[in-house]
C-alpha cells in the first residue's frame, strides 16, 4: 500500500530514508477526486522511478481558486484516492492540511508567472497560474523530487511550469503525459462529475472540436479552426476561446511550412462547469 503522510516532518524523514537507499524520487502534483488520467500520471512516474520512490500529493490549493469559483465544492475522496495511489504503486501520499502548506496564511513571496500567464485561462481566472506556480513551487521545495509528472490535458499549466524551472533553475525534470480520454472523447476531469446527462452529451463537443481540427490540419489553420467552430456550435456550450498557437503557446507566424506543429486550445462552459481540452496540431 501507500503511505499516507500529512505533515512536512514525516515527509522529510521518509524521503530522507528514501534517498539513503538511492533512486530518483518522482512527484506527482494533484488536488485529488483521482481518476484514470491521474492514474497514467503515476505510471509514468513509476516507469520513470524504478526502485526510487513515487511521491503524488493530493492537495486542493486555496491559493488557485478565484472568488466565485469551485473552491468550496471541489470534490474530495481521500480514501479512494489512496487505494488508486496503492493500485499505481505511488510510495507516499502527501496530503497536507491548508496550514501544514500555507502556515503563516498568504504567502507574502509568491512566483509571477510573467506573460503566459496573463492569456487564456490566465486572462479568464485572474491570479490562477501565479498561486499554481506558487504551490508547484513549494511542493519542489518540499519533496525535491528528480523528476515531475504533469498532465498535457492542463497544456498552459504544463508550459508556464516548464517556464518557472527554467527561469527558476529549479534542476526538476519536467515529464509531459497524454490526455486520457473517455471512449467519445471527452477528457477526463474532476470537474466532469459536476455534469448532468445533458450537460455530459453537450460536453462532448469539445472533443469532437478538437479531432475534427485534427483530421483536417493539413489544411492549414483556417480550416481546422472552422471545422472545429461547426462541432461547438451543434451543442449547448458557451465558448470562451478556441485558439490555435505554437507548441510554447506563442502566435503562429502567417505563413508556417508543412509540418510546423501547433497546438489547438479550446475552452467552454457547459452550464456552471467551465471544460478545457487541446490537442497537438500538425499543419499542412
Ligand atoms: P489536478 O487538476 O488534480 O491535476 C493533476 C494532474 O493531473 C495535472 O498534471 C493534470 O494535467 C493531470 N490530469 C488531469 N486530467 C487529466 C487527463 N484527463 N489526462 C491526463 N492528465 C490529466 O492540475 C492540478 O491538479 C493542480 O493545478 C496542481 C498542478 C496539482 C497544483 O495545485
Amino acid at each position: 500500500g501507500s503511505r499516507l503522510v500529512g505533515t512536512r516532518e514525516e515527509l522529510a524523514s521518509l524521503l530522507a530514508t528514501a534517498r539513503a537507499a538511492g533512486g530518483p524520487v518522482v512527484l506527482v502534483p494533484t488536488m485529488g477526486a483521482l481518476h484514470e488520467g491521474h492514474a497514467s500520471l503515476m505510471r509514468l512516474a513509476r516507469e520513470r522511478a524504478g526502485h526510487g520512490v513515487v511521491v503524488a500529493s493530493v492537495f486542493v490549493n486555496p491559493l488557485q481558486f478565484g472568488p466565485g469559483e469551485d473552491l468550496d465544492r471541489y470534490p474530495r475522496s481521500l480514501d479512494a484516492d489512496r487505494d488508486l495511489c496503492a493500485r499505481e504503486g505511488v510510495d507516499i501520499v502527501f496530503a497536507p492540511g491548508v496550514d501544514e502548506v500555507y502556515p503563516g496564511g498568504e504567502p507574502q513571496v509568491t512566483v509571477r508567472p510573467g506573460p503566459l500567464g496573463k492569456v487564456l485561462e490566465g486572462k479568464i481566472r485572474p491570479g490562477h497560474f501565479r498561486g499554481v506556480l506558487t504551490v508547484v513551487a513549494k511542493l519542489f521545495g518540499l519533496v525535491r523530487p528528480d523528476v515531475a509528472v504533469f498532465g498535457e490535458k492542463d497544456y498552459q499549466q504544463l508550459v508556464l511550469i516548464r517556464r518557472m524551472v527554467l527561469d527558476l533553475n529549479m534542476g526538476v525534470e519536467v515529464v509531459g503525459a497524454p490526455t486520457v480520454r473517455e471512449a467519445d472523447g471527452l477528457a477526463l476531469s474532476s470537474r466532469n462529475r459536476y455534469l448532468d446527462a445533458e450537460q455530459r452529451l453537450a460536453a462532448t463537443a469539445l472533443g469532437r472540436a478538437l479531432h475534427a481540427a485534427e483530421r483536417n490540419a493539413a489544411y492549414g489553420v483556417q480550416v481546422a479552426l472552422d471545422e472545429a467552430r461547426t462541432e461547438l456550435r451543434e451543442h449547448l456550450v458557451d465558448l470562451d476561446y478556441l485558439v490555435v498557437t505554437d507548441p510554447g503557446l506563442g502566435e503562429l507566424p502567417p505563413v508556417v511550412p508543412p509540418g510546423t506543429e501547433a497546438r489547438m486550445l479550446v475552452a467552454a462552459r457547459v452550464g456552471t462547469t467551465r471544460l478545457i481540452d487541446n490537442v497537438p496540431l500538425v499543419l499542412g
